[in-house]
């Protein structure tokens, strides 16, 4: 697995000039945002070796080196979902290559279905915490002591600083932001309403089918993560829409430039 690890950042290096030390995984209906980094190097998925290649419908496929603003980053448009069926190695592994190259702060970002009763269509939501029910923890198995530890602590998995920050940039600016706590399952099926009642009382505010890996392994190689969702539907057992990928994919769309004026406005803040 180093030695993978090793190679695939090998590789990146050799195709760009200077690697950054901010990562953004950009997650479904958000992958236009690359349309605000400037000086964009693209290198598709396909083109790096051990790299899984990305097969769902609205995710395209590359790494793409360029400035947000003034700060350079390395932005992932397209992720591995578990139910692609890439296992949890696989799903976590550009985070692990990401970690190699010198990324020290993450940003994720996903579409995401929302329980809190407060919630509308097009939120964005802070993550600040998550309850992984995927049926597997990607660090589950040997550790490799450079890495990470054995047993690392998910107590601030998300970091109270970004989050901060975020919120005094949201009131600073009149945007709407909320708050919460991302339950990640692996999907493909959208939650029954029992489901979308359970994991609310359970504490969760939102549902999706990605992050908790990768924002796992980014923990365990010891980054600062910030991780935002965009509420593209309402779940419960009084919800009657129904929710389909290609509204999904509208609602984040529409969410995008918010989305991105947050973000830079953090990324700018490391
Ligand atoms: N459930 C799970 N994943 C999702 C949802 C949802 O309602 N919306 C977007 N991704």
């Amino acid at each position: 697995m180093i030695e993978k690890i090793n190679q695939t950042a090998d590789y990146i290096r050799s195709r760009v000039s200077s690697i950054p030390e901010t990562a953004i995984i950009l997650g479904t209906g958000l992958g236009a945002l690359v349309d605000h980094i400037e000086d964009k190097t693209f290198i598709p998925y396909t083109e790096i070796p051990n790299f899984p290649v990305s097969t769902v419908e609205g995710h395209s496929g590359n790494l793409i080196f360029g400035r947000l603003g003034q700060v350079p980053v390395l932005a992932m448009q397209g992720r591995f979902h578990y139910y692609e069926g890439y296992d949890m190695k696989q799903v976590t592994f550009p985070v692990r290559v990401f970690k190699a190259l010198g990324i020290k702060t993450l940003f994720v970002s996903n579409a995401a279905g929302g329980m809190n009763k407060e919630f509308r269509v097009g939120d964005i939501m802070v993550i600040t915490d998550h309850i992984n029910l995927f049926p597997e923890n990607p660090l589950r198995g040997r550790n490799y002591s450079e890495l990470g530890p054995r047993f690392p602590a998910m107590t601030r998995a998300y970091s109270p600083r970004l989050c901060k920050a975020a919120f005094e940039y949201a009131d600073a600016n009149g945007m709407r932001l909320m708050s919460g706590v991302y339950v990640g399952t692996p999907g493909p099926t959208f939650e029954t309403p029992a489901e979308y009642e359970y994991f609310r009382i359970i504490g969760g505010d939102a549902v999706g089918m990605s992050t908790v890996p990768e924002v796992i392994v980014a923990n365990h190689a010891g980054m600062e993560v910030f991780g935002v969702s965009v509420i593209t539907d309402l779940g419960g057992k009084d919800v009657t829409e129904v929710p389909t990928h290609e509204e999904v994919q509208i609602a984040a769309q529409n969410a995008q430039p918010r989305m991105m004026q947050l973000i830079k406005a953090l990324v700018a803040l490391r």
